[in-house]
């Protein structure tokens, strides 16, 4: 791997030192402002990892740095987080780079905050019902099953790209009972346009502002949103005059309903919203947790080895369903495994809107907190030999001796990931009928390194060779 990864992190030494400043207590820190501290270090530009990798090594478990006028404090604190997550979210607000996707997501269920936030999670919560997610079991094998078969033995796949067209069928059909059909490749070739421009968007101060002047890169914004807004609203309409209830997460949305308040439903703008962001949140992180998975598998020949076993076991050659999912648990260990190493959100973030006090600490309003799955998933007090893929790690009885706040790829309280179950089922299940058939090698001498996007991609893809296994017809 180029980036160097974080190695033999520890954090339990690093003593709680406090700097004092305006009444406020900081932990220790970058005493330069970082634009300053990043023009030196020029290297860490465009890699936050590195800084938080960086920060992590050298202050341990709070670290402290300013951009500008903005406190920014990295927490490696598991009760800390906890305290942020659970014990005191209403104190909290998604922070700045999450809020600015606005732009594109509107009042989703990721941007929104507060009243606003809680009542669209309450309408959309049903949706996601585990029954009702049930259902989509069978299409998943189904289209898993498609790829499959459409793999040749000795025929290298860019894995990376392989699961990202998978997910997207899946997406498809679960979000708007379709096929992959020209509309969803507009949403997707849109939604893709404007994620590039995003980057050029948050560095621009309050770019909210700017949207509508003639620069180049904001027209080019404009142009794809009005495209993706026309066939969102399109599919919408469409849905809404047919009136039947298709199975899909848009026929759910269209008919729930608030009921603890006014039994009102989502409007059209709304919806267009929220479709985006499931599309968004449901799609590339379940295609990278799986990349990153066959690429550990194609590195840890032994776990593949008790993967293939636990696939013969238990399916005997027939495709898998919904019931086999409790059995699956190696299966499902390897996931977990490979979302500690490889966690697709690599870090999360949050603003405090009042005064916060975490331990010995005493944060002012505004400060911006980050706390990254990467970082906190590789600490060698948490996961010994952390850099190992071990997905014994995950039996319930040593899942059981931890804290929830050293291994969270889904987030946790009031905004826990609302797809988790969804996103275990998808990314268990195609797994099981790929790896039934086909042993995936790596191919020697290629880069694989990470690209901390809006999720941890493999910046050069992730090449492999399917071996069809034995006894695979
Ligand atoms: C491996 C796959 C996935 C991972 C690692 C993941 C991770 C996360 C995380 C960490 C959050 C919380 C962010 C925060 O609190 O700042 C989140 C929220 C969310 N996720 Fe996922 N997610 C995955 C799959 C999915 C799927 C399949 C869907 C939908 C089908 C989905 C929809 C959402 C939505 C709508 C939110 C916002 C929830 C809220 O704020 O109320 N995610 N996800």
């Amino acid at each position: 791997m180029g980036l160097r990864i974080v190695s033999m992190i520890s954090t339990e030494d690093s003593n709680w030192i406090v700097e004092e400043r305006n009444g406020y207590r900081f932990p220790p820190g970058l005493k330069l402002n970082l634009p300053l501290y990043l023009s030196r270090r020029f290297f860490r530009v465009g890699n936050p990892i590195l800084l938080f990798e960086h920060l992590t090594t050298t202050y341990g478990r709070m670290a402290h740095y300013r951009v500008g006028p903005s406190d920014i404090v990295l927490v490696n604190e598991p009760d800390f987080i906890r305290e942020i997550l659970i014990m005191q979210p209403q104190n909290f607000i998604k922070e700045r780079t999450q809020k600015r996707m606005k732009i594109l997501l509107g009042e989703g269920l990721i941007t929104s905050d507060g009243e606003s936030h809680k009542r669209q999670r309450r309408i959309a919560a049903p949706a996601f019902h585990r029954q009702r997610i049930q259902a989509y079991g069978s299409l998943m094998v189904e289209r898993a099953a498609t790829m499959r078969e459409a793999w040749r033995p000795g025929v290298e796949v860019d894995v990376s790209a392989e699961m990202m067209r998978l997910s997207l069928e899946v997406v498809a059909r679960t979000l708007f009972a379709q096929e992959v059909t020209p509309d969803i490749l507009s949403i997707n070739r849109e939604v893709n346009a404007i994620m590039k421009l995003y980057n050029f968007l948050i560095a621009l101060p309050r770019a909210e502002e700017y949207l509508h002047l003639p620069i180049p890169g904001l027209m080019r914004f404009r142009r794809a949103r009005k495209r993706l807004d026309e066939v969102v609203y399109r599919m919408i309409a469409e849905h809404r005059a047919s009136g039947v209830d298709r199975g899909d997460l848009l026929s759910m949305l269209l008919r729930s309903r608030d009921d603890e308040q006014d039994h009102s439903g989502m409007s059209d703008e709304l919806l267009r919203d929220e479709v985006l962001t499931i599309f968004l949140a449901g799609y590339e992180t379940v295609a990278n947790a799986l990349a990153w998975t066959w690429m550990l598998l194609g590195q840890n020949p032994e776990a593949e080895a008790r993967l293939h076993a636990e696939l013969d076991a238990v399916l005997d050659g027939r495709p898998p369903t919904l019931d086999d999912l409790s059995e699956l648990r190696y299966t499902e260990m390897v996931l977990a495994e490979s979302m500690r190493l490889y966690p697709p959100a690599w870090a999360m973030g949050r603003q405090a809107t009042c005064d916060v006090a975490l331990g010995p600490y005493l944060l002012p309003a505004g400060t911006y907190f980050f706390f990254s799955q990467y970082i906190i998933q590789r600490n060698a007090d948490h996961f010994p030999d952390p850099l190992r893929f071990d997905p014994e790690r995950f039996t319930p009885e040593r899942k059981a001796g931890r804290s929830k706040f050293v291994y969270f790829p889904f987030g946790a309280g009031n905004r826990q990931c609302i797809g988790e179950a969804f996103a275990w089922m998808e990314g268990t299940l195609l797994m099981a009928t790929i790896a039934q058939r086909w042993r995936l090698r790596l191919v020697a001498g290629q880069r694989l390194e990470v690209q901390p996007k809006i999720t941890l991609r493999p910046k050069y893809g992730i090449r492999m060779v399917p071996e069809l296994r034995a006894g695979a017809s």
